[in-house]
């Protein structure tokens, strides 16, 4: 059966693994053209050589960090001169970086999060959205995470950068009133990605125990919400969709069985 997203391009940051891999491969898998980003060149050439060779669809990928405003720049020129708009843009791209007292956390840390968080999603959203509003068509996700509700025990700046993402995602769509252009934040609890693995600089079997005693989401759970969110009528905008592992009630309250 036919899909909304058939055809259509989707630009995904950070998408070499985790969600955005997962979103790419779930939009690819229904037809639509993929455009990918991330900093590891050849998980990124992997991603795009698999996307185009398993769904026989249309895949650019663009190597470079989103701290870099000119590199996003560069991209959003790039896609103009190819004449392709996204229609849908998924502001993915991000980290945690530590998981310290603020009294004794690490201003590299503080940082990248900050950088990458907010400023990444900030330089990406600036190059690509003015051309939807020129055509008036478009749909921004971001994703945000239950970070942005609720602080946790050391996770300070972390927290305030996804309280950011969900500002910004609520002042994107109040700019966007009287365009056709929808934007959503899906906010998840914890997933089982490599998200513990850079917040903890590596350390493999301290991002395992965060995931240990219950089930935690899955990559795949975030892509199929996303692809739901977007194959929406365009008349629906869903602004904000907030999931949790059913072991996590919220940022305090959790079933582990060890
Ligand atoms: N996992 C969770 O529990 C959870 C919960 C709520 C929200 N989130 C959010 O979900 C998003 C995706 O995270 P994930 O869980 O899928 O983690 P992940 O597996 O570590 O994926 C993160 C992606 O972001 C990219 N990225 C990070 N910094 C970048 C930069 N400076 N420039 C370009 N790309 C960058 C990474 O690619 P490269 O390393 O190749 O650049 C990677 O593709 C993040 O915004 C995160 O905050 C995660």
């Amino acid at each position: 059966m036919n899909n909304p997203i058939i055809g259509k391009w989707a630009l995904i940051t950070g998408a070499t693994s985790g969600f955005g891999k997962a979103i790419a491969d779930l939009y690819a898998k229904n037809g639509c053209n993929i455009i990918i980003t991330g900093r590891r060149a050849e998980k990124l050439e992997a991603a795009e050589h698999v996307l185009r060779e398993k769904y026989n669809v249309n895949v650019l990928s663009y190597c470079f960090d989103v701290r870099d405003l000119t590199m996003c720049i560069e991209m959003a020129n790039d896609l103009a001169q190819r004449e392709i708009v996204p229609d849908i843009l998924v502001n993915n791209a991000g980290l945690a970086s530590g998981k310290d007292k603020i009294y004794e956390g690490l201003i590299g840390d503080w940082e990248k999060m900050i950088d990458t968080n907010i400023k990444g999603l900030l330089y990406i959203t600036r190059s690509i959205l003015p051309a939807m509003v020129e055509r008036n068509e478009g749909h921004v996700i971001n994703i945000g995470s239950t970070a942005g509700h609720t602080v946790y025990p050391d996770g300070n700046v972390y927290n305030a950068t996804k309280f950011a993402v969900r500002a910004l995602n609520e002042a994107i769509n109040l700019d966007l009133v009287g365009t056709n252009i929808r934007c959503c934040s899906i906010d998840p609890g914890a997933a089982e990605t490599e998200f513990s693995i850079v917040r903890f600089g590596g350390d493999e079997e301290k991002a395992k125990k965060v995931y240990q005693g219950y089930q935690p989401l899955l990559a795949e759970n975030i892509a199929d919400i996303a692809y739901y969110v977007a194959t929406t009528p365009p008349h629906v905008n869903i602004t904000n969709l907030v999931v949790y592992p059913t072991a996590q009630r919220n940022v305090y309250v959790w079933d582990k069985k060890a």
